[in-house]
């Protein structure tokens, strides 16, 4: 297998092939049974360190490891750790290395598990650093766009929200960028505009257009991946009751959609999708959370034997 990636950190560090290798290793994994794969990491134990909150990605990377027949040990609350008595993260880090296999870790702080992937002898793989990236979670967006569609490259997709400080938005920029041919429409409030460096690093490989209305561009988009306003970035609390609720979808975007329109969000929502578009054909965001899963159980597969230098 030609995947030569030894911890997963940034979606910058994936080839395009080593994103299609994840893709096919996933869709191979949603069809196998648990009874067909549960040796896949007999013997292994995976640590599974959550510093930041967290309900999808520790949860279905904690039930791929258990489908894989692998051992789980960790922490879900970082108040739990001797992080609380002043432990540094490279520490914690060595000490998980000495016991796990591989370290699924979520951390506030941008840069943290690039850090950690020094200090560790073991796979670091990235829950999501700060506003950084979330390398697991685009994986598992591309996996869904590509379900939904049938490829990625032709799309016209809008990203709607938070786009500063929403990683997994920039984490798929990033990768769009490697499929090229794909229109994105960032659409954002002047103050959570998605970063100029960003849009610096795509420009070229991936067409990009901004605007603050959503109705300018929803006509022509393929799929609509919208995200929350991110609280827990934000310094001034005002700041953020200004603005929580600046987008908030209805079922009458829908009178104004091409057909075969999809609306995705990485969740947990708060305000922005309403519950009256759950039922519809346009409602992604489940089947989007369920793929977390054989994404998962792909990445987890592939990173099994991998040794350090
Ligand atoms: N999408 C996502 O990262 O969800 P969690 O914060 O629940 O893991």
């Amino acid at each position: 297998m030609d995947f030569k990636l030894t911890d997963i950190v940034s979606i910058n560090d994936f080839s395009r092939a080593d994103i299609d290798l994840v893709l096919e290793k996933a869709a191979e994994m949603e069809k196998l049974p648990v009874s067909k794969k549960n040796t896949v990491l007999a013997n292994k134990t995976v640590a599974s360190v959550f510093f930041e909150p967290s309900t999808r990605t520790r949860l279905s990377f904690e039930t791929a490891i258990q489908n894989l027949g692998g051992q789980v040990v960790g922490f879900a609350d970082a108040e739990v750790s001797s992080t609380k008595k002043g432990e540094s993260l490279s520490d914690s880090i060595r000490i998980l290395a000495g016991y796990a296999d591989m370290i699924v870790m979520r951390h506030s702080i941008e840069g943290a598990a690039r850090r950690a992937a020094e200090v560790s002898d073991k796979p670091i793989i990235n829950g999501g650093d700060g506003a950084n990236q979330h390398p697991t979670q685009t994986l598992l967006d591309l996996y869904t766009i590509k379900k939904a569609f049938g490829k990625i490259s032709g799309l016209n997709i809008g990203l709607l929200g938070d786009l500063k400080y929403g990683r997994t938005v920039h984490s798929l920029m990033y990768a769009l960028k490697k499929y090229g041919n794909v229109n994105v429409y960032c659409i954002a409030p002047d103050s959570l505009k998605m970063p100029a460096e960003i849009i610096e690093d795509v420009k070229g490989k991936i067409n990009v257009k901004e605007t603050s209305k959503l109705e300018e561009f929803l006509p022509e988009i393929d799929v609509l991946y919208a995200t929350r306003i991110q609280k827990e970035r934000f310094v001034d609390e005002f700041e953020y009751e200004q603005i929580k609720n600046v987008f908030i979808l209805g079922k009458e975007i829908l009178e104004n959609t091409k057909k075969g329109f999809k609306i995705m969000h990485p969740l947990p929502r708060v305000n922005e999708i309403k519950p009256e578009l759950d039922e519809t054909d346009a409602a992604l965001y489940f089947e989007q959370a369920k793929n977390g899963l054989p994404v998962r159980e792909a990445l987890l597969s592939i990173l099994k034997d991998v040794k350090k230098g």
